[in-house]
């Protein structure tokens, strides 16, 4: 059994506490991180993935420190971080190859394993064209693809569902859903929908603290609310906490 411990996780910029203590314990399965603009979503899922450092606190894999691990960690960890944009000017195919030697998959194993994550998010046919002409879901399944790349343990989605519309988020929610086999799945979003189906556990994040966590059936009774939508307008209104209204 795999286990991701976070113990004391806090995030300062400049005057700006972003993470406030954060404890966290999480075993396989899928995890939706649930919370508005600014909660401390991308903040953690950095942290968790090694690419920011915390202010303090630590973050175990299986009992040991991530920043001991080293390579062994990247192998570990299939990330998908929440801003698309870069390489453009890349094929899908070519994108995949560059990440999978990032990820130090052996070269004799890449153009299997990139055809493997391309059927697997339904970019086979598109995989030859440049990354520039992609749609904003063709884009999303690409970076899903380069996330399960070498099949990690643990897989970290920052709002993989942003930006796409209705019938593509139900795709990529899918998608995370099958994924859930064997490893832990960490997935952001401020859109309840796309978590509330396919989590195994909420966790509710809030001005950088986790204020509650639970299953769907948990959190309403708890709140007592009768559905997750009802639960997450009680905690955190109608705005996001940088004031930017709920992108749907
Ligand atoms: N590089 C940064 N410098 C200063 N403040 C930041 C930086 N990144 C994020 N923040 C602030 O930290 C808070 C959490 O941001 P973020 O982790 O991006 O939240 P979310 O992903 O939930 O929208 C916000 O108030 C944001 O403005
Ligand atoms: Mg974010």
């Amino acid at each position: 059994m795999t286990m991701l411990e976070l113990c004391e996780i806090s995030k300062r910029y400049k005057d700006k506490l972003a993470l406030t203590g954060i404890n966290l314990t999480l075993h396989n399965g899928v995890y939706g991180l649930l919370g508005p603009n600014g909660a401390g979503k991308s903040t953690l899922m950095n942290i968790i993935t090694g690419n920011l450092r915390p202010t303090g606190g630590r973050v175990l894999w299986n009992g040991t420190e991530i920043g001991a691990l080293g390579a062994e960690y990247r192998a570990i960890l299939g990330f998908a971080p929440q801003q698309q944009g870069m390489y453009d000017a890349f094929t899908g195919r070519r994108f995949l190859s560059y990440m999978a030697t990032l990820k130090a998959i052996r070269r004799r194993e890449q153009p299997g394993e990139i055809e493997r994550v391309l059927r697997y998010v339904n970019m086979t046919e598109n995989a030859g064209r440049i990354i520039g002409t992609y749609s904003g879901g063709m884009k999303q399944r690409l970076l899903i693809a380069q996330a399960i790349l070498g099949d990690p343990r643990l897989v970290i989605l920052d709002e993989p569902t942003a930006g796409l519309d209705p019938k593509e988020r139900v795709r990529i929610r899918e998608r995370i859903a099958q994924l859930s086999e064997g490893r832990i799945i960490l997935v952001s979003t401020h859109v309840v929908s796309d978590i509330e189906t396919i989590a195994d556990e909420i966790l509710l994040l809030k001005s950088g603290e986790i204020v509650d966590r639970g299953t769907v059936e948990e959190l309403c009774r708890r709140h007592g609310a009768a559905t997750l939508e009802d639960v997450y307008m009680r905690l955190f209104g109608e705005e996001g906490e940088d004031g930017t209204p709920h992108a749907v």
